[in-house]
């Protein structure tokens, strides 16, 4: 059954599935979903969501620096890079609802190759994490993931910037070592 399609009950496989996964059937799982992107290949109302996530989790850390304009330069960039996580469930073993892609998703990391002090460092923008399905263990999957691009990239170091008031973005980092 493909997930828009409606059994006799009238119900998406999307909604049985949700419905499976709440009342904990052990059919049902969790599983994350990372892809990655280069700026050219995102539609706008993709880059218009991950604008919208990080002026609701970080505007409040940039004071009267806080810039709409400039933040979506920079996301906008031709040279931002980007991974997209999504958590889907997937009813065992059959239906995977994964292909369900409203643009949507469930947190991302912006990120640039550049040239620092004459070194080539992996340089992450943005890591943001939808409050819904945060301590799931995606945002410190996503610094994984971007630690092995940078080694394979040949990259020295991997480099962020975080707001010192943003006190748990500096607990989740720190605890990353
Ligand atoms: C910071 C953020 C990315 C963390 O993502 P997350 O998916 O919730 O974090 P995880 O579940 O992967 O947690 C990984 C580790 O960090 C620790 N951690 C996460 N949030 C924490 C918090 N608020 N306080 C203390 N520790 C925290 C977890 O205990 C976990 O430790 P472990 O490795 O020992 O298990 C997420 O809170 C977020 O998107 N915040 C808003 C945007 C933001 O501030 N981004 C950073 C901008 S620089």
């Amino acid at each position: 059954m493909s997930p828009k399609k409606r059994n006799p009950a009238g119900s998406t496989a999307r909604q049985v599935v949700n419905e499976a996964y709440k009342k904990g059937s052990k059919d049902v799982v969790e599983r994350v979903t990372c892809q990655v992107y280069s700026r050219r290949e995102l539609a706008e109302k993709t880059l218009s969501w991950a604008f919208s996530m990080v002026e609701l989790n970080v505007k409040e850390f940039y004071g009267d620096s806080w810039s709409p304009r400039e933040k979506q330069r920079e996301l906008k960039s031709d040279h931002a890079q980007f991974i997209f996580v999504r958590v889907v469930l997937i009813l065992f073993p059959a239906l995977d609802l994964h292909e369900d892609d409203r643009g949507v998703r469930d947190g991302f990391a912006s990120f640039r190759f550049c040239v620092e002090d004459d070194e080539a460092i992996l340089y992450i923008y943005e890591l943001q994490v939808d409050e819904k399905v945060r301590g799931k263990g995606i945002g410190k999957h996503m610094l994984k993931l971007l630690e092995e691009v940078a080694a394979h990239m040949k990259m020295s170091k991997v480099i962020l910037t975080v707001h010192k008031s943003n006190e748990r973005a500096i607990a989740f980092y720190r605890s990353q070592g």
